[in-house]
Formats: C-alpha cells, sequence, structure tokens
C-alpha cells in the first residue's frame, strides 16, 4: 500500500500555533480564570524554569519565557496563586510538589504530531532497516520479534503509524514475524488522548484513504478510530526521558523513534537521554530522529546512516561484517 508524502515539517512557530489549536482537547480544561503572566523578569519564572528543567530536561531560553509564562498561567490559575512567587511556593512545597510538578509538565509539553509525519524514515525502514536486523536476528537464531519504541509519542499518532505500516509488511517483509511497539510520554493528557485512538482530519490528513478504511472506524462527526487490532500491538506508558530509574528498565530495542522531542532539550539533557537510548537499542539496532535534529556532538558512538530524504543512527552490530555489506551509500 502506497503511503501519501506528509507534507514538510511546519516552522516551529506555526507548530506552535496548531498546539494552542488542539489544546482543547489536550489539555486540562482549567476552567477558573487565569491570573495575568506579569513581569517576565520576576525572577520567580527563572526558578521554576529550572525546576521544569531539573525534572524533565526542557530548557526554556530565557527569550522564550513567555511561553513558560503563559502556561505556568494555568497551573496559577488552577491552584489560586495571584503571583509567579506565589506559585513556586506551591509548585515546592513539600505536599504539593510532586503532583503539581506533574500537572505543570502536562501544561507546558508541547505536542504537535501528526499520522505519517515522516515517509522517507518508513522507507528508510522498509528498504534497509528491516531487512538489516531482520537478517540479523536470523543469523544470530534469535526470535521473529520486533520491538519498537516511540519515545515522546504525544497523542500517539507516530506509534499508530508504525503500528500501520508494520501492519502491512506482514504480508511481505515480516511474514512469520510478530512486533510490539512501546510508546511513551511525559504527557499524561497526551497518553490519554493516545489511549482513546480517536483522531479527526488534523491528525489523519496525511492517511491515505486505503488505511483509514482498513484500520479505523468511525465514531461521530468526522473522528475516526484506531482499530482494536491495531491498539493491540501499541502500549502505552508513561515514562520521563530524563529520569534515569524508569530508562534503564528499557532494554531489547530494534529501533527507537523520538522525533521532535529532543529540540526542547539542551546538550547536557540530550547527552543523557541518548546514553539511554544507546543502552536501550540491541547491537544493529536504529535510532531515528525528528529532521531538525541531530547527534552532532550530543553522541559518537552510533553510525550515522543516510537514506533518500531521512538520516538514521545505527548502533554498531556485534558482527561488523554484516554492517558493511548492507550499508546503504549516502544519498
Ligand atoms: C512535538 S511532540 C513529538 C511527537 C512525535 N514524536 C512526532 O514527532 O510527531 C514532543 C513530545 O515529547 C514529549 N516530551 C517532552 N519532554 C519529555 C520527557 N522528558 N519525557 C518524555 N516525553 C517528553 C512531550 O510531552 C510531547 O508529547
Amino acid at each position: 500500500m502506497n503511503f501519501v508524502p506528509a507534507s514538510a515539517d511546519q516552522p516551529i512557530r506555526r507548530r506552535i500555533g496548531n498546539f494552542a489549536r488542539r489544546s482543547v482537547i489536550v489539555e486540562s480544561s482549567v476552567k477558573m480564570s487565569e491570573p495575568a503572566i506579569g513581569d517576565l523578569r520576576d525572577p520567580a519564572y527563572l526558578k521554576i524554569r529550572d525546576v521544569i528543567y531539573q525534572t524533565s530536561g526542557i530548557y526554556q531560553p530565557k527569550e522564550k519565557l513567555y511561553l513558560l509564562a503563559s502556561r505556568c498561567a494555568r497551573r496559577m490559575g488552577a491552584v489560586g496563586a495571584k503571583t509567579p512567587t506565589e506559585y513556586l511556593g506551591h509548585l515546592t512545597a513539600r505536599g504539593n510538589r510532586k503532583a503539581e510538578l506533574r500537572s505543570l509538565l502536562n501544561e507546558i509539553t508541547i505536542g504537535e504530531t501528526y499520522m505519517f509525519r515522516s515517509v522517507p524514515q518508513l522507507e528508510a525502514l522498509r528498504r534497509i532497516v528491516l531487512p538489516q536486523i531482520l537478517e540479523n536476528k536470523i543469523a544470530q537464531g534469535g526470535s521473529p520479534h520486533l520491538q519498537l519504541w516511540s519515545a515522546g509519542c504525544s497523542t500517539g499518532e507516530e506509534p499508530y503509524t508504525l503500528a500501520m505500516f508494520l501492519s502491512e509488511e506482514r504480508r511481505r517483509l515480516l511474514a512469520g514475524w510478530t512486533f510490539n511497539i512501546l510508546a511513551t510520554d511525559l504527557n499524561d493528557n497526551s497518553l490519554s488522548v493516545a489511549k482513546a485512538g480517536i483522531y479527526g482530519e488534523h491528525a489523519l490528513r496525511s492517511t491515505a484513504e486505503p488505511l483509514r478504511r482498513a484500520y479505523f472506524h468511525p465514531c461521530g462527526g468526522d473522528q475516526l478510530q484506531i482499530s482494536d487490532q491495531l491498539k493491540s500491538v501499541v502500549r502505552f506508558e508513561r515514562v520521563n526521558l530524563h529520569d534515569d530509574g524508569s530508562m534503564k528498565m528499557l532494554h531489547g530495542m530494534d529501533v527507537i523513534f523520538c522525533c521532535n522531542v529532543l529540540i526542547y532539550f539542551d546538550l547536557a539533557s540530550k547527552r543523557k537521554v541518548i546514553q539511554h537510548f544507546h543502552s536501550s537499542l540491541s547491537p544493529g539496532g536504529y535510532l531515528f530522529l525528528g529532521n531538525a535534529e541531530s547527534l552532532f556532538q550530543v553522541d559518537g558512538r552510533f553510525r550515522l546512516v543516510h537514506f533518500p530524504g531521512a538520516i538514521g543512527y545505527r548502533k554498531p552490530a556485534l558482527d561488523t561484517s554484516t554492517e558493511v555489506k548492507r550499508e546503504p551509500r549516502p544519498s
């Protein structure tokens, strides 16, 4: 089945605009009136920014503090704090810290996404990555099973795209193989949307009609719901990529997609997350990032692989002879 090519990635300002429009669904519905943002030079904002950074790796540079402030305003409204300092007090108070931080992270993360966002990555999977991984597994006598991870899956469009793609490949490349997709995010609201699996035209704008018919059913208005069969191969979990304890538990991944997540991180947090991905990947496994992201100066242990319209990062295989034999030529 052919996939309708995804449109080019949108510039960041439009993405933020789209998120704001979609936020009706994703974000918590705080009904109380929000306090004014106030003075952005208020040092409380920098302290809130630091708490967010230390917990999640998400870094807001000073010139983007207005974004943080507007999202804090919602939490300030929810907890009845009149100033950023009052809110900081609430956020850091012993009894509140964990729950309030979680609510704040739900507000500040940006979840823009849609199905079939990067078709060249799927083509790379089909033509090079999966054949290579299958060959390695067969050579090593491994079980015919693939484990993929969509890290920072937002509302689920990326893992469901992978599930559709792999399901289609069951008739060809993956005949006789099984697969699972772990889909993780930090944002509870996004994960709830993902588990429900109900999408409108915004999410489905690059999804071909035959795929809509095969993997969705209508569920009122112009909404479509993901089939149970597709849901059954995706497992959603709340995982903070910056949390060493949770990240150390995740092993045996054949391919990791962490697209459009690390753009919100600084270099130190990127290094930390990528180190975990390196441990989570099986030898010969691949990491894919978003179009605007790279491992340049982040981690030198991966092999950069060029595909038409996409790049991937390969953790060297144990047997390097198969690696050299099947490496694609740079495009
Ligand atoms: C722009 S969306 C990307 C969605 C999808 N990967 C794509 O490319 O279409 C970024 C996602 O990363 C998540 N995220 C940001 N920081 C995170 C962290 N520390 N741990 C887990 N998820 C995080 C956000 O909640 C958000 O859903």
